[in-house]
């Protein structure tokens, strides 16, 4: 009998629950009677405390479109695992004997980059893991795109489609705030579907005299509007000279809600008009996934089933030029997939005119 206990932990997004039934009804369909699966609550909170329930083929079945997780997830951070607090004197001991103690076989993770920091851990100290690369942020490395990702997309470039009307109509100046953490690709691939006319990402620092002159050359043009999609971690040439401690103080000092709210002051200046700021926020991971991410949430959920059924432990499933392939833990822990500011992607939005205020 294989018992494989299955996870979802960090930050959620659309695709989870269609990757668990790619997951499980692949196992159930392969190993039939030869496999008992168990979902852990709240991701690695679950696994510390010992909070699970048995899995049964119907509890994989009409949840493909469906949002969120099933099995409720939470952040915990890499940082603080080994720390002694009111939880745990020691989260990854905790986990080790709840895993013993569940006689898994194998533990099957759906995460984000932090996500795979703990599961590569928990490889190293002798669990049997594999695990499914989860996040709007697309920043996993290892994998050409993360399940939400695309589902996001949708989200927030919709939301520049809803601004671009209003904005017309007022002929006004605005700034989306785009989620995406410390990268960029979710801005980008909005800002462009979106028709963003300048484009703010983490990778390409800002200046501000750069994007007031694209909004008034626009305005000399005769548009009467302008939009800018900024990457919740966009950060200004200045800013990026400073060290992160640095950096941190003079946020803390401004004391804005949000990066957009402080670059709209330094554009009012700058421009003379009123700039409006709109931050979808965490609208962009809710919903249901779009059918690409429910095609690719199945298509890792079936491979992770297949590591499984091979012991193919310590990987991660990927997709890279289109093929779906293992890449082991230990080279994508710690690793962040930044858009390199040089890319194909840049570089076309650039020839058709999108500014990146660089
Ligand atoms: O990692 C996904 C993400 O939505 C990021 O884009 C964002 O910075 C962060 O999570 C928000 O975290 P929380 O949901 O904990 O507020």
């Amino acid at each position: 009998m294989e018992r494989v206990g299955i996870l979802t932990s960090g930050g959620d997004c659309q695709g989870l629950n269609a990757a668990i039934r790619g997951l499980g009804k692949a196992l159930y369909l392969e190993l039939g009677g030869g496999v008992e699966l168990y979902g852990i609550e709240d991701g690695y909170r679950g696994l510390i405390e010992g909070n699970y329930r048995r899995m049964e083929p119907h509890d994989f079945s009409g949840i493909i479109n469906l949002g969120g997780t099933i099995l409720g997830t939470s952040r915990m951070p890499f940082k603080l695992m080994r720390v002694a607090d009111d939880m745990s004197p020691d989260k990854v001991r905790n986990m080790k004997d709840n895993y013993r103690k569940m006689r898994l076989d194998c533990l099957v993770i759906l995460g984000g980059n932090g996500t795979h920091k703990t599961a590569n851990l928990l490889s190293e100290e002798g669990l049997n893991v594999v695990t499914l690369p989860k996040t709007i942020d697309n920043d996993v490395w290892g994998t050409d795109v993360t399940f939400g990702f695309q589902s996001a997309v949708d989200v927030a470039a919709n939301v520049l489609d809803c601004i671009h009307t209003t904005a017309t109509s007022h002929g006004r100046i605005f700034i989306v705030e785009v989620m995406g953490h410390k990268v960029g690709w979710l801005t980008l691939h909005a800002g462009i579907a979106g028709s963003a006319d300048a484009i703010l990402l983490p990778e390409i620092p800002y200046r501000v005299e750069s994007i007031a002159e694209m909004i008034e050359r626009r305005s000399k043009d005769g548009k009467r509007f302008s939009i800018l999609a900024a990457a919740e971690g966009a950060i200004s040439a200045d800013e990026a000279k400073m060290s992160k401690k640095e950096l941190k103080a003079k946020r803390a000092a401004e004391n804005f809600p949000s990066v957009s709210y402080r670059l709209a002051k330094d554009l009012e200046k700058a421009t003379g008009h009123e700039i409006r700021v709109t931050v979808p926020g965490h609208i962009q991971r809710g919903g249901s996934p779009c059918p690409y991410d429910r095609v690719l949430s199945t298509r890792f959920g079936a491979a992770a089933a297949k590591l499984v059924k091979e012991k193919k432990y310590g990987n991660m499933v990927a997709m890279r030029n289109n093929v779906i392939v293992p890449v082991p833990l230990k080279e994508v822990a710690g690793r962040l997939k930044a858009v390199e500011p040089g890319c194909e992607l840049v570089g076309t939005a650039r020839s058709i005119g999108i500014c990146f205020g660089d």
